[in-house]
């Protein structure tokens, strides 16, 4: 993948005007929405629900990303439509039957995403990268946003990109939790196509401005990282 994708994650919006925010953040050149769900039992806090993702859907054309962090994800899948969703993340720890779930995204119309949790191995992931579209590295523990990323991430991601290399696929690693300006470029240097950021981004006084210092770190990591090998 050439180019670096900026997801804005939008647990860290301002929930009272989140109209607003999606607009904010697609005029600062964000390539997707991620939108995260959680339930209370998964991970200990609640978090937007489907009906949020409708109403905002007329707010942006950008696509949105679902990630679902919540016990059963089975039990939800229908709630969603790729009119509103254009990917489902489910978290692997949470899956009984991983191909059938995935299976089930893809038959609902939706791209599926595998996420694996900072104290899960990559191994969990890995007879599943056939079947996925998009392979999340969580950088913190699931539930809330604002934390410092956990030790492993970019060895976990290197780990990833040699292993989808070696099977050939052109499947993207997206990374989420405590990705900043202070940690995207090493990221990316591991591996990384996809920043999902939340706080980084919400918080930020000029979004834009640190959209483009995603990008442009990324652009400069990976022309290093070419230059090195
Ligand atoms: C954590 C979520 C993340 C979160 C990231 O459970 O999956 O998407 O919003 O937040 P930041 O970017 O603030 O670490
Ligand atoms: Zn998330």
């Amino acid at each position: 993948m050439s180019t670096i994708h900026v997801s804005a994650s939008l647990l860290a919006a301002n929930y009272a005007r989140m109209g607003q925010e999606v607009q904010r953040a697609e005029r600062a050149g964000a390539d997707s929405f991620h939108f995260d769900l959680m339930d209370g039992h998964y991970v200990p806090n609640l978090a937007l629900s489907p009906d949020h993702l409708i109403a905002l859907r007329a707010h942006t054309r950008l696509p949105f990303h679902v990630h679902l962090e919540l016990e059963n994800p089975d039990e939800v899948l229908d709630k969603f439509q790729p009119l509103q969703a254009d990917l489902i993340i489910v978290c692997r720890d949470t899956l009984a039957a991983p191909s059938r779930t995935l299976a089930r995204i893809h038959a609902l119309g939706m791209r599926a995403g595998l996420s694996v949790n900072p104290d899960e191995p990559l191994s969990a992931a890995l007879d599943y990268l056939s079947e996925i579209d998009l392979l999340l590295i969580l950088g913190v523990f699931p539930g809330f946003g604002g934390q410092v990323m956990q030790p492993g991430v970019k060895r976990k991601i290197t780990q990833a990109h040699q292993e989808i290399r070696s099977l050939g696929l052109d499947l993207p690693i997206g990374v989420d939790g405590g990705v900043n300006n202070q940690t995207a470029a090493e990221l990316v240097a591991a591996g990384a196509d996809f920043l999902i950021a939340g706080t980084a981004l919400f918080q930020a006084n000029n979004m834009r401005r640190i959209i483009t210092e995603f990008k442009e770190l990324a652009r400069l990591s990976r022309s290093q990282h070419q230059a090195e090998t």
